[in-house]
């Protein structure tokens, strides 16, 4: 495979281009476009074919205003034009064994898993999809602020929890590209090798120059200190809770 093919290639250059959209122009999504983008989170890989999450999109204001306030307050929540919320859901493989008189358990750490990342391929695909149709988004992680009220809000079953929200519309800002971590940091050859520190250096300060620029100086972290703040927090202590009281991750 030659350079230039590879350069030409429209899905590598979409892929490429990801940037998350948090400010939507007022247009609406149509449905056959939402249809469209769902049926693509459809043609994702599924663990055994069990398919185990569902997508519920919403519409109506109030759920939005309260959806957006639960998540850390983020405002296009309740402005994005469609917001989707990707559920990892084990209910409904509950109910096919019901239908055949199999016995089924509750609980699985393994099954939760299975279905989290169901529910992650499925969502990745809806987001590619809908790059590619001249939409923009953002994941949403902020609906696991709040899951006990959103589950109720949703009516969402035992065995299923809300993974994240998506925002979803057409673009009304156009930020750059946030540049990933060297490739030697992620892509490891025969066995695990911790991050060559010159090269993680060099990523810190680019990073800092784009927070510099993007922000106009009011974000001056690098990489490893705006990650390393996040990370060393307590984060979100009540999902072990929630998830075992939803029958989920318990053993
Ligand atoms: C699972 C997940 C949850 C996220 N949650 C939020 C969120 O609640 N609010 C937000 O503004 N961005 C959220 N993001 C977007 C990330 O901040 C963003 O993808 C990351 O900073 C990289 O930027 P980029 O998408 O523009 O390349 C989330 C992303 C993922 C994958």
């Amino acid at each position: 495979m030659t350079r230039e093919l590879i350069q030409e290639n429209d899905v590598l250059k979409l892929l490429k281009s990801h940037k998350s959209i948090r400010k939507f122009k007022e247009t609406i999504v149509e449905k056959d476009v939402i249809r469209t983008i769902v049926e693509a989170a459809q043609g994702a890989s599924t663990s055994s074919f069990l398919q185990a999450y569902s997508i519920i999109s919403i519409h109506d204001p109030e759920k939005r205003q309260l959806l957006a306030e639960w998540s850390g307050d983020q405002k296009y929540v309740a402005s994005a034009p469609e917001f989707l919320v990707f559920c990892a859901d084990l209910h409904r493989l509950n109910l096919a064994c019901s239908k055949h008189g199999l016995p089924y358990e509750a609980g699985y750490t393994e099954a939760f898993i299975i279905a989290t990342v169901d529910a992650a391929l499925a969502a990745q695909n809806a987001m590619i999809a809908a790059e590619s149709l001249g939409l923009g988004g953002v994941y949403i992680g902020g609906i696991r602020n709040n899951p006990d009220k959103i589950s109720d809000l949703l009516k969402l079953p035992d065995e299923v929890y809300p993974v994240f929200g998506m925002c979803l519309g057409y673009p009304d800002h156009n930020p750059d590209v946030k540049e990933r971590l060297p490739i030697s940091a992620v892509f490891h050859e025969e066995t695990y090798k911790t991050p060559d520190e010159k090269e993680m250096d060099a990523y810190d300060e680019r990073i800092r120059a784009y927070y510099i620029e993007r922000t106009k100086g009011k974000k001056r972290e690098s990489w490893t200190e705006s990650v390393g703040t996040k990370i060393a927090n307590e984060t979100r202590p009540h999902m072990k809770g929630y998830l075992e009281s939803k029958k989920l991750n318990q053993k």
